[in-house]
């Protein structure tokens, strides 16, 4: 069965259809899925999603764009879901440089802060990092994360910077980006990471494949992605399949 490891079913662009999509999903072989928290708000939404299906767990954590207002109080909220057991966790969090108005030292602080949190729950972290390469790598090793373990979502680097994450022992989150024709950088990464360190994940709404490419996202077209790596590393789609969901339940720590 499929394994959704990240996305944002808390987002407004299901509001009207959440129900039924995740019947089309569960019967178009999606079977399991985490619902990512971005801030405190859809932190607490992933958890209620987690609580109402079996299908879903969720993550806790702060994105490095919506840290700006965070207070310390927030980690004692994000400490509280996570002892939901469903809550499977902490992320995502991270560094992002893409936008202009990115104050560095606000998504550092907190980002260090979310890390240290992870550590005390005893949780896994799934990792945000964009234009941001040298300075997550700095803070990662600075936090010994290779303690705390977890994800590399949207994994955007080269095959360098794989390497270095795959030697802390984390996992890299594959989407819709790697049936993008120009998207050189991260097939060649899909074909040189070992196959156990690789999951599946959507970030839907966002990050459709093709042939969804700009459309809405959602987890049963991930078997595009499925696709799209057996036909990179010699596999069948159904293997890849089969391998990334175990891998997404070491990674996450379940069943
Ligand atoms: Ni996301």
């Amino acid at each position: 069965m499929i394994f959704d490891t990240h996305a944002h079913y808390d987002d407004p662009a299901y509001e009207k259809d959440r129900k039924e999509l995740f019947q089309l999903m569960r019967s178009e072989g999606v079977g399991l899925i985490t619902d990512i928290g971005a801030d405190i708000e859809s932190s607490r939404k992933a958890a209620e999603l987690s609580n109402t299906y079996d299908f879903f767990y969720a993550a806790a954590g702060v994105h490095p764009s919506e840290v700006y207002s965070l207070e310390e109080a927030d980690m004692d909220i994000l400490r509280e879901l996570a002892k939901n057991p469903k809550v499977a966790a902490i992320g995502e969090i991270g560094l992002d440089y893409h936008y202009e108005d990115t104050v560095r030292d606000v998504q550092k602080k907190w980002f260090i802060r979310q890390l240290a949190l992870a550590k005390e729950v005893k949780l896994p972290v799934v990792i945000h990092s964009r234009d941001a390469a040298q300075d997550t790598l700095e803070i990662m090793k600075d936090v010994h994360a290779e303690d705390i373990g977890g994800v590399i979502h949207c994994f955007s680097y080269g095959w360098e910077m794989a390497k270095i994450y795959l030697d802390m022992g984390f996992y890299l989150g594959i989407g819709g980006v790697v049936t993008f024709k120009n998207a050189k950088k991260l097939k060649e990464v899909v074909q040189k990471a070992p196959m156990e360190r690789l999951v599946l994940e959507t970030d839907a709404p966002y990050l459709a494949p093709e042939p969804y490419r700009g459309k809405r996202n959602a987890s049963h077209y991930l078997k595009y992605v499925a696709e799209e790596i057996a036909s990179l590393r010699s596999m069948t789609p159904d293997e890849v399949i089969r391998i990334t969901e175990e891998n997404g339940k070491q990674m996450y720590r379940i069943g």
